[in-house]
């Protein structure tokens, strides 16, 4: 079994790297910072690679997309950004790298894994709770997550004849290096490692196409999906 990981160098990606290590994955680290892939890998042991690559650039989608086209068992699409602050006073170019990470870079690599995978395969996209209850200083992140949310549950239902399972993962609050969960009820917020073990049940059961990580998350998102939407968005600002 192998596995391709993006985001591998921190939070999520590396809490997902180090569970399918320990389930006999065969791990192929992808983020930009080289030294702490490298460090990953001490940590892993033998039988595993890293790929120093930036997915918001050409090459490094392409160097990546090449690296899809030996067979994987498993893509975890999970490196991804935010841009914090209203939409109209920060920078555009900041929005628009949270697109091409979130957005295209996870179509691209997409593309290349579903190419040469196998019936047994498996694709999981990290999205996130505010792709379905988007928060305000947060528009153009979470319309990004509304946007692999709906992607993946599409290719769910295209994969599935096929016997390729694929899922949206929506994580909550977890704690990383992005997100310092300041203010938020600690009842609410996750640990990476929560939230990739999570995962990888949902993806030996064949769940989705969505899953949200945490009975706590679950049952906010689904409380605020009842609410009318001028509410749930006053609500989550
Ligand atoms: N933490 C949360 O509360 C939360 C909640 C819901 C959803 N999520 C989602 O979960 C995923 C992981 O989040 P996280 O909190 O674990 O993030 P994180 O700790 O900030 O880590 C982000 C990872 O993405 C990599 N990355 C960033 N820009 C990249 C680029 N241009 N090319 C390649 N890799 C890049 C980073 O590595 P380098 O800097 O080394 O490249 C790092 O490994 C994201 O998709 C996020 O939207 C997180």
């Amino acid at each position: 079994m192998k596995a391709l990981v993006t985001g591998a160098s921190a939070g999520i990606g590396r809490a997902f790297a180090t569970t399918l290590a320990a389930a006999g994955y065969a791990v192929t680290a992808v983020a930009r910072r080289e030294d702490r892939l490298a460090g990953l890998l001490a940590e892993l042991g033998p039988g595993h690679d890293h790929l120093a690559a930036d997915l918001t650039t050409r090459g490094g989608l392409q160097a990546t997309v090449e690296r899809l086209t030996e067979p994987y068992t498993l893509l975890v699409n999970n490196a991804g950004v935010a841009v914090h602050g209203g939409f109209a006073e920060t920078s555009l170019e900041d929005s628009l790298t949270v697109l091409d990470l979130n957005c295209r870079a996870v179509v691209t690599l997409a593309h290349a894994f579903l190419a040469s995978a196998q019936p047994g395969a498996a694709l999981v996209n990290v999205s996130s709770t505010l792709g379905r209850t988007p928060k305000p200083g947060l528009g153009v992140y979470s319309a990004t997550k509304a946007f692999v949310t709906s992607f993946s549950e599409t290719l769910w239902h295209e994969q599935k004849a096929r016997g390729v399972h694929v899922l949206a993962l929506c994580p909550g609050v977890t704690r990383t290096e992005s997100q310092g969960a300041d203010g938020v009820p600690s009842w609410l917020v996750q640990t990476p490692e929560d939230v990739a073990a999570r995962a990888l049940r949902a993806v030996r059961r064949r769940e989705g196409p969505t899953i949200v990580s945490g009975r706590a998350n679950a049952v906010f998102t689904a409380a605020a999906g009842l609410l009318p939407r001028r509410t749930a968005v006053s609500l989550l600002a």
